[in-house]
């Protein structure tokens, strides 16, 4: 067996654990391992393929990012091609990549990503090429799994950071609102503003009124407590509104905190200052969480390969590590649940979701 494995989408901590993985797995097994450098690129001639031993994945279980480069934007389905004038078209190079797989000489395929990667992942797979999925997002949105690695490491940096940020909002009697990451889905924002002890998080999945907003932090205001800490998902949105891009084109969300410390400012009269934390929250190494997900997760995929069992994703169901085909995954992306115990936990303790 000679195996490719490529890493796509945004980076997210624990990508080198899963490499590494993957690598002695298939060491063991008498394998030979090849990387695709900068996701699918590789093999359209953006990038070089890269063997891949013991030696290469030595001591990097604990290093953030990816030793094969990423890229988000190399949808081999929609590749972008600028035309002669200036404008891009959008090219299917499907078949080229099929073909450059198999000149190559190499047989099944590791694909670490989000569900953008995991859908390329599923459309090769439809087209014949043996592919075992490894769920990969800060995000924590790929359905099947009940968590992806990644994720673990971005809250505790962005819980981190909203402990820093009390008591400069303490001292100025401010209110900070802080902008996380998450896209369409809010788990980033609940998990680290219930641990970070946020007064408002606010989520896609809970359209927020900007009046219900500021009263929470009046009644703060009311009871002595002249702080707030507002905690906003990249992809929350106001009842009735839309969600905020800085980027149509690419669906790049971002400026939510910032319309939202303005209404507060204006309608509260509170000094109120906003951070994003933007890519903080994909770097830096994994956590222990992360690792060792990322490490099963690499070894499990292996393991499918071994048994034949392709077009399917590793996927973590406590205590196991189970297979779950790519199609069913991706049929339904995980959301914040509105009936789940974290919701039902930041309502307890008095936190606002603006509703
Ligand atoms: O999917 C991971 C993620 O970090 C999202 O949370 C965020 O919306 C997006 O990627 C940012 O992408 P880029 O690296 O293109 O800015």
């Amino acid at each position: 067996m000679r195996i490719a494995i490529s890493t796509g989408g945004g980076d997210a901590p624990g990508l080198n654990a899963v490499i590494r993985a993957v690598v002695l797995s298939a060491v063991h097994r008498g394998w030979e391992c090849i990387g695709i450098r900068r996701g699918f690129g590789g093999l359209l001639g953006e990038g070089e393929l890269m063997p891949l031993g013991p030696n290469e994945v030595r001591g990097i279980t604990h290093v953030g990012g990816t030793i094969l480069g990423t890229s988000n934007r190399g949808n081999p389905l929609k590749w972008r091609v600028q035309r002669p004038d200036g404008s891009w078209e959008e090219r299917d190079r499907t078949q080229e990549l099929l073909d450059s797989f198999r000149a190559n000489r190499l047989d099944a395929l590791v694909a670490i990503g989000g569900d953008g990667t995991l859908s390329i992942a599923q459309h090769l797979w439809e087209k014949g090429l043996p592919v075992v999925g490894v769920p990969k997002t800060i995000d924590n949105d790929v359905g099947g799994t009940i968590t992806t690695f990644g994720f673990d490491t971005a809250v505790s940096t962005a819980t981190d950071a909203i402990d820093k940020l009390h008591s400069t909002a303490e001292s100025h009697e401010r209110v900070m609102v802080v902008e996380v990451m998450g896209r369409y889905a809010g788990f980033i924002a609940l998990s680290s503003g219930i641990a970070g002890s946020a007064d408002v998080i606010l989520i896609p999945e809970i359209p927020f009124d900007i009046d219900k907003v500021c009263d929470k932090i009046r009644r703060r205001e009311a009871e002595g407590r002249h702080f707030s800490m507002v905690v906003v998902a990249e992809g929350a949105l106001p009842k009735g509104g839309t969600v905020s891009l800085i980027d149509p084109a690419h669906q790049r969300l971002g400026g939510i905190a910032e319309k939202v410390a303005h209404s507060i400012e204006q309608m509260t009269g509170k000094e109120t200052r906003v951070l994003v934390l933007g890519h903080l929250q994909r770097g830096g190494g994994p956590t222990t969480f992360d690792r060792m997900l990322a490490l099963r997760f690499g070894a499990a995929a292996v393991r499918l390969l071994a048994e034949g069992q392709f077009g399917m994703m590793v996927a973590l169901q406590p205590p196991n590590i189970v297979a779950v085909p790519l199609a069913e995954a991706l049929a339904t992306p995980r959301r914040v649940r509105l009936d789940s115990d974290s919701v039902a936990t930041a309502r307890d303790l008095g936190i606002s979701f603006g509703d």
